[in-house]
């Protein structure tokens, strides 16, 4: 599995979603209470542009529709079974790295 840099860490700010693509992928950075994490940066519902959402503590909020989206589980609020894929993070010498697949 591939570790990635893909951010400086001062580019993640607490409360802002933070769009990277890499390999084609879209991926989502939220910063909460200091830690990064990363998730797939696409919607299940209809595809919403979830770097483009609020950060409402850890919770993700799509642009479209409103789903929200535990950035630290990944979890729906309401349907646990409906998540969003996390990757994990590391941080080091300023940067954020991310394990893909
Ligand atoms: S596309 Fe995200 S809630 Fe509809």
């Amino acid at each position: 599995m591939p570790l990635v840099a893909i951010a400086h860490g001062e580019q993640v700010r607490e409360g802002q979603p933070f769009g990277v693509r890499i390999a084609g992928q879209d991926l989502v950075l939220c910063r909460v209470e200091g830690e990064i994490y990363a998730l797939d940066g696409v919607c299940p519902h209809v595809g919403g542009p979830l770097a483009h959402g609020a950060l409402h503590g850890r919770m993700l909020v799509c642009p479209w529709h409103a789903w929200e989206f535990d950035c630290v589980t990944g979890e729906h609020d309401r349907h646990p079974a409906c998540r969003l894929r996390t990757y994990p993070v590391t941080q080091s010498d300023g940067q954020v790295w991310v394990t893909l697949d």
